[in-house]
């Protein structure tokens, strides 16, 4: 049985990519921070055709959070084919008046939990990628700020390039012997995150849900000869660099 970690798996992209992965029979470990939520998604993963599902309620922007979910995915599970580091926070604001609390928060949450959360996964992806003839597989979701700057988003795409680094060293580190991972860098997709942009950006020109469910099922089926490091999803009504 295939297994998977996904984090922000309660709503928006991460929901779409556990129901994806759940109609593959995939064994889940699936976090955010409420656990009703987590709950009722969980029945409904199972009737998808989850194998297995272990919920981990926790705020990324703890610094033990991460370990604890990779804990508890080891806890249950004895492989790691597919980390989906999905959770993301951002909130808009020019360089000259944007609160540091809220850099710090964007940034424990964007760029350090993945990053630990990943380090702690790795014993468990590389026993996997060992026997797997797709290797073990890691999808991140950038955005598209964090390629091409977006004016009033910097602290988030700042993050979101932080993550596009973090994966290209990962393929650099860990490809070779079966680990690798994609960057997901899309505009603005049409989810709860996105509705506070919605005067200005027309709902239906958003990316939709299930365009970035069906890239993530695309690189989870690829050999582990092939390395994606990032994709970038522009908006349609836009010359594709745009938010
Ligand atoms: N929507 C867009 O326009 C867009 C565009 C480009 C990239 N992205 C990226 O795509 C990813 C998913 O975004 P989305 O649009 O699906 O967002 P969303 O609909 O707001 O869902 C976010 C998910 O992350 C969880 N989460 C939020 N803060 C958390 C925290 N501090 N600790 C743990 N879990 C937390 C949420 O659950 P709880 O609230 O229960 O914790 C939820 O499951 C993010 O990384 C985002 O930056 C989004």
């Amino acid at each position: 049985m295939n297994t998977a970690l996904i984090t922000g798996a309660s709503r928006g992209i991460g929901l779409g990519i556990a129901r994806m992965l759940a109609e593959q029979g995939y064994g889940l470990t699936i976090t955010a921070r409420g656990q009703e939520r987590l709950d009722a998604v969980t029945a409904e993963l199972r009737d998808l055709g989850a194998d297995d599902v272990v919920t981990v309620a926790a705020d990324l922007a703890d610094e033990d959070a991460p370990a604890a979910i990779a804990a508890a995915h080891a806890a249950r599970f004895d492989r790691l084919d597919a980390l989906i580091l999905n959770a993301g926070v951002g909130s808009a604001g020019n360089i000259a008046e944007f609160p540091m609390k809220r850099y710090d928060k964007t940034f424990a949450v964007d760029v350090r939990a993945p990053f630990m959360l990943l380090q702690q996964c790795l014993p468990l992806l590389r026993t996997t990628a060992a026997d797997s003839p797709r290797g073990a597989r890691v999808i991140a979701l950038g955005s598209i700020t964090g390629v091409y700057a977006e004016p009033g988003l910097a602290a988030y795409g700042a993050a979101k390039a932080a993550m596009n680094s973090l994966i290209e060293t990962l393929n650099v580190e860990e490809s070779g012997a079966g680990i690798s991972g994609t960057a997901i860098a899309p505009a603005f997709v049409d989810t709860d995150m996105s509705a506070w942009t919605r005067e200005s950006v027309p709902q239906e020109s958003m990316v939709g849900v299930q365009d970035i469910v069906e890239i993530a099922a695309m690189a989870l089926r690829l050999s582990r000869q092939a390395v994606i490091p990032k994709i970038v999803v522009g908006r349609a009504g836009t010359d594709g660099y745009r938010a």
